[in-house]
């Protein structure tokens, strides 16, 4: 089996996973990479979104074969030391509670926010629908994506 590239966090690795193994098992499973989550492995809950060339993508249904030469970006990855401005307005608002969705959240509001730095409210909560806490954390992870945004102008 030819080993599948890939470059995650800017980091090269490779795997033998068979080339329909989704992303999400490649990361957690073969490289360690356990930030990403896996929820509902249907593209319904958000737990597994990282980065592709700076979209947000759910892995759990994305085959790694797909992924070609595009760059991954995970939790691990966003940034060097914990302090992207998502990150940042997460700790200042406290917005975690067990926390298992908040690796997702914070992935699809970072690749949000960089597209769109002046997000209106409505757009907030359109964007971060898709993903889902079931400690219904809603309210907070809208209150820390718009003061992300405020400090990201
Ligand atoms: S685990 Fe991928 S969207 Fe739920
Ligand atoms: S913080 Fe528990 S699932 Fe979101």
């Amino acid at each position: 089996m030819a080993l599948i590239k890939l470059q995650i966090n800017n980091r090269s690795y490779e795997t033998d996973a068979a080339e329909d193994t989704p992303l999400l098992w490649v990361l957690r499973d073969n490289l360690g990479l356990v930030g990403t989550k896996f929820g509902c492995g249907i593209a319904q809950c958000g737990a597994c979104t990282v980065h592709l060339d700076g979209e947000a993508v759910r892995s759990c249904v994305l085959p790694v074969s797909a992924v070609g030469k595009g760059k991954v970006t995970t939790i691990e990855g966003l940034s060097e030391k914990g302090d992207h401005p998502v990150q940042k307005a997460w700790e200042e608002i406290d917005v975690p509670q067990c926390g298992y969705c908040q690796a997702g959240q914070i992935m699809t509001a970072a690749a949000f926010l960089k597209k769109n730095p002046k997000p209106t409210d409505a757009q907030i909560v359109e964007t971060m629908s898709g993903n889902i806490c079931r400690c219904g954390t809603y309210h907070r992870i809208r209150e820390a994506v718009k003061s992300a945004a405020s400090k990201t102008k």
